[in-house]
C-alpha cells in the first residue's frame, strides 16, 4: 500500500491517468509537448493534443497540505509557456503569469517551481502564455492537496471536465483559433466533452460506495450545468474551500476554472454524471459491480476548515470598482489600450482612446475593465499587506464572465457566501467580493473565459 503522505505523486484513482513516482532523487518534471488521446467516439480517429508529459490531463499532482512542491517545467513545445497553479495562495514569483511574475520560458528550456500549500482541496495547474490556446490544445492537469483528517470515505476520485472544439476528422479544430467571433460572444465553446481527456468513460463502483468526487472545469469557456443521478451527494467545498456540507438537490452550475468537492453514496445502478445543459448528455457513468455495505456511511462529511481569515476592517478596506464592459451586442464605443504587454517588450504602448473598431480590428481587444482594454501598465489597486480588499464587480454586458483572483481567495460581502477563486458574474448581474490582501506581489484578475481573457479582460493588483 501506498502512503499518501509520502508519496508526491500518485495516479488517479480509478482512471487511466498515467502514475508517476516521486523520489526524492529524482526531481517532478512536467514537460508540455505534443501526444496523442483518444478523446472522440470511436469512430473517429486519435486526436492530437498537446499534453503535460504527453497526456491530458496532465500527471496527478497529490501532496500534503503544508508540504512543499517542487516541480521542474521543461517546454517541449514550440512556444513559450509557464505553470500557473490555480487557487493556490502561493509565493508570488511561482505564480507563472508570463511577463507579471516571471518571463515565459521558451522552447527547450525549463524553470524551477518551489512552493508551499498553505490550503487542502482541489486544485489544478495550466499554463499562463496564449492560454486560449495552449489550455484548448489539452494542456492542464490536477493538483491535490489532501487534509491531514479527512471525513470518512471509500475512494477519491477527480473529474476533469473539459469541452472540446473538434473537426470532424477528430482534431482539435485550428482554424477557430483566434477567432474573434468567440472572442467577442462567449468564448470557445467546444463540440465534445470529456471527462479526464476521455469520451464517456466509465469508473466501476460497488453499491453504497462512498466517493469524493473533485469536479474541475478545464474547458476554455464552457460554463457547465451538472447533475448527478443515482448519488445522493453533498457540495463540501467550492474552489478547494469548505463549505457547511450542502445537499446537491439538482444541478449545480460550475464555470470555467471552477472545482466542486462533493461526498456522494452510490445508491442506484444507474450513477451518472450528466451534462444537463446539453439536453442530458452522459458525461461519465459509474456502472456498480458488488456492493460496499449495507446502507450507506452516515452524514459525517465537512471538511476540516482552511486556514483564511475573514476577519475584515471594511472601515480601513482599499475599495475598487470594476467596471466590465464590451462584446457582440453591447459595449463601450472607446477604450483605452493598457499597454503591459508592449511596455514588456520594450515597445511604447498604444496612447489615447482607441474607438471600438480599432480596438477590435487592429488590436484584436474587444473588452474593457474600466475602460482599458488588456493588462495595464499600472495596477488597478494596491493594498498594503494585511489590508481588506472590496472590490465590487460590475457586469455591464450580455455575456457571463467567471473573474478569477489570483493568490488569494475571496467571498461575497454576504452572510454565508463561499470561499471562492473563480465567480460567474451573469449578464447584467453585479458582486461585491472582498479579501484580505495578505499576500504580497502582482497578482492577475481576469476573467478565465479564456477568449475573453485575451480580448481585453485582464487586470492586476499588487499587495505591497
Ligand atoms: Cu486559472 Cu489566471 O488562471
Ligand atoms: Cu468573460
Amino acid at each position: 500500500m501506498l502512503n499518501r503522505r509520502e508519496t508526491l505523486l500518485t495516479g488517479m484513482a480509478f482512471s487511466a491517468l498515467p502514475s508517476v513516482a516521486h523520489t526524492h532523487t529524482s526531481p517532478l518534471v512536467i514537460k508540455p509537448q505534443q501526444g496523442i488521446a483518444r478523446l472522440g467516439p470511436p469512430d473517429v480517429p486519435e486526436t492530437k493534443i498537446w499534453g503535460y508529459n504527453g497526456t491530458v490531463p496532465g500527471p496527478e499532482i497529490r501532496v500534503a497540505q503544508g508540504s512543499e512542491v517542487t516541480a521542474r517545467l521543461e517546454n517541449g513545445l514550440a512556444q513559450t509557456t509557464t505553470i500557473h497553479w490555480h487557487g493556490i495562495r502561493i509565493e508570488n514569483a511561482m505564480d507563472g503569469v508570463a511577463a507579471l511574475t516571471q518571463a515565459p520560458v521558451p522552447p527547450k528550456d525549463s524553470f524551477d517551481y518551489r512552493f508551499t500549500v498553505p490550503d487542502a482541496g482541489t486544485f489544478w495547474y495550466h499554463p499562463h502564455n496564449r492560454t486560449w490556446e495552449q489550455m484548448a490544445r489539452g494542456l492542464y492537469g490536477p493538483l491535490i492537496v489532501e487534509e491531514s483528517e479527512p471525513p470518512a470515505y471509500d475512494r477519491d476520485l477527480v473529474l476533469m471536465l473539459d469541452d472540446w472544439r473538434l473537426n470532424d476528422d477528430g482534431q482539435i479544430d485550428e482554424e477557430s483559433f483566434g477567432s474573434l467571433r468567440d472572442w467577442s460572444h462567449a468564448g470557445r465553446l467546444g463540440n465534445w466533452p470529456t471527462v479526464n481527456g476521455a469520451p464517456q468513460p466509465d469508473y466501476t463502483v460497488k453499491r453504497n460506495e462512498r466517493l469524493r468526487l473533485r469536479l474541475i472545469n478545464a474547458a476554455n469557456a464552457s460554463v457547465l450545468v451538472l447533475r448527478l443521478d443515482g448519488m445522493s451527494a453533498q457540495i463540501v467545498a467550492y474552489d478547494g474551500m469548505p463549505i457547511p456540507p450542502e445537499p446537491l438537490e439538482s444541478t449545480v452550475i460550475i464555470a470555467p476554472a471552477q472545482r466542486i468537492d462533493l461526498i456522494a453514496d452510490v445508491t442506484s445502478d444507474e450513477a451518472a454524471l450528466m451534462l444537463a445543459g446539453r439536453e442530458n448528455f452522459r458525461a461519465c457513468g459509474f456502472p456498480v459491480k458488488g456492493q460496499k455495505r449495507r446502507t450507506p456511511l452516515g452524514d459525517t462529511v465537512a471538511l476540516p476548515a482552511n486556514p483564511i481569515s475573514d476577519d475584515f476592517d471594511l472601515a480601513n478596506a482599499v475599495k475598487t470598482t470594476l467596471s466590465i464592459d464590451g462584446g457582440a451586442m453591447r459595449g463601450f464605443t472607446e477604450a483605452r489600450v493598457g499597454g503591459f504587454g508592449a511596455a514588456y517588450r520594450g515597445e511604447a504602448p498604444v496612447k489615447g482612446i482607441i474607438s471600438r473598431r480599432e480596438l477590435a480590428f487592429e488590436h484584436q481587444l474587444v473588452w474593457a475593465l474600466n475602460g482599458i482594454a488588456g493588462m495595464p501598465v499600472e495596477p488597478l489597486f494596491k493594498a498594503e499587506a494585511g489590508q481588506t480588499a472590496v472590490v465590487k464587480l460590475i457586469n455591464e454586458g450580455r455575456w457571463p464572465h467567471a473573474m478569477h483572483f489570483h493568490g488569494h481567495h475571496f467571498r461575497e460581502l454576504s452572510e454565508g457566501a463561499p470561499w471562492r477563486d473563480t465567480i460567474l458574474l451573469d449578464p447584467r448581474e453585479t458582486k461585491e467580493v472582498a479579501f484580505i490582501a495578505d499576500n504580497p506581489g502582482r497578482w492577475m484578475l481576469h476573467c478565465h473565459m479564456l477568449e475573453h481573457q485575451a480580448g481585453g479582460m485582464g487586470t492586476w493588483f499588487e499587495v505591497t
